[in-house]
């Protein structure tokens, strides 16, 4: 997607043909900068401290995470120890398994010699994969909110709320639940979107408002709390979320918050979409709620916050008592039932284990392996 009509993907390849290029983004909305990864380490550091993140993004890290560790040593042990260093840099999101389960399906059967070469070809794939997947989320998506229009009075603008940041900067490009906003944008359709803060990390505040806004999407920021309020007043047409792993069963885990969302659309009856691509479905595990591992994080992500004072410094002040315990799950899991559809990249599937296997049969037989 754009910066100020310039095209961006979050992760790339530099110009030297090895070493890796990624947006940090623990420095948005304030700084655009971007840090060079050359190392197997640097890789699962960028992963673990957030200079990436969202799902299908430390996916496509870790994927190069492996080829730059390949670099460093390509025999069975450099394979094994890159993976081992890699798997447990975050725990929630299923896309980093994915990833590095493919890469290791490719390499290991290949002499050590040729691995490098291959991890990076490898990688390359999944990193463009990413972006077909996120165009056919796009194009399904974007049959939704064609039938909002229809619906409407022509011409009126479609309102789509979201939760933290499921955009381009969580993926490679395009973004999961922002995939099918960017497409009616660009078929001139009205849109806007309201954007959760998404405390503590403000992924929406921070991330979300800035790439829509630097691409042009209009779009509001709202506190957290408000999204009940504005479905109420009619002032929600649908709200299509990221997430973060898919249970076998059609559970949701997304960027905690999401479930209270799902509950105040099913409440007031509106359309409540979970955008995602299919390395984040997890067939092993068959119940959300009970089985994937929720991420608990620093308090400090609590008890602090960082922004810009009006003389234009950066700042982190602390907003909560000190000696006040805190609590950090970053993490959720909405009930299949709460969800209205789930967006694929082959199609807007029910949520459930049937029409999950019956589209994605091949993700079947190799979980099963
Ligand atoms: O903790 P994060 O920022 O890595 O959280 C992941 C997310 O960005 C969200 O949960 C997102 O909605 C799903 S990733 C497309």
């Amino acid at each position: 997607m754009k910066v100020d009509g310039k095209h961006f993907r979050s992760i790339w390849r530099e110009r030297d043909g090895w070493s890796v290029g990624a947006i940090d983004q623990r420095r948005l909305p304030h700084d655009f900068v971007v840090a060079r990864l050359t190392s197997c380490e640097d890789a699962a550091v960028a992963i673990r401290d957030m200079l990436v993140r969202g799902a299908p993004l430390i996916g496509a890290t870790a994927a190069y995470g492996m080829a730059l560790a390949m670099r460093e040593d390509a025999s069975d042990a450099g394979l094994k120890r890159a993976y081992d260093t890699l798997v447990v840099a975050r725990p929630t999101a299923i896309n980093l398994k994915w990833a590095l389960d493919e890469m290791r399906t490719a390499l290991a059967p290949i002499d050590p010699v040729e691995r490098a070469e291959a991890a990076y070809a490898r990688a390359d794939e999944i990193v463009e994969q990413d972006v077909e997947i996120n165009r056919g989320i796009a194009a399904n998506g974007l049959a939704l909110i064609d039938a909002i229009v229809a619906k409407k009075k022509p011409g009126e603008t479609v309102n789509v709320l979201t939760h933290c940041n499921a955009g381009w900067l969580a993926t490679v490009d395009w973004g999961t639940a922002t995939a099918p906003i960017y497409l009616a944008h660009e078929r001139g359709i009205k849109i806007h979107v309201w954007v959760d803060e998404t405390r503590p990390r403000n992924q929406g505040a921070s991330l979300t408002a800035w790439e829509l806004g630097h691409h042009g999407v209009p779009h509001t920021v709202i506190p957290d709390n408000t999204g009940g309020h504005l479905m109420q007043h009619g002032m929600v047409d649908l709200a299509i979320v990221g997430t973060d792993r898919v249970a076998a069963n059609g559970d949701v885990c997304n960027k905690i918050g999401t479930y209270l969302k799902a509950l105040a659309a099913h409440d007031n009856g509106v359309p409540f979409y979970v955008a995602l691509p299919s390395p984040t479905i997890d067939f092993a595990v068959d119940d959300g709620i009970r089985d994937i591992p929720i991420e608990q994080r620093s308090g400090t992500e609590v008890t602090e916050m960082t922004g810009r004072t009006v003389d234009g410094r950066l700042e982190t002040v602390r907003i909560v008592p000190e000696g006040s315990p805190v609590a950090n799950y970053a993490f959720d899991v909405t009930p299949a039932r709460l969800v209205t559809g789930l967006i694929t990249e082959r199609g807007v599937l029910k949520p459930d284990r049937a029409a999950l296997a019956a589209a994605f049969p091949e993700r079947i037989a190799a979980a099963a392996e």
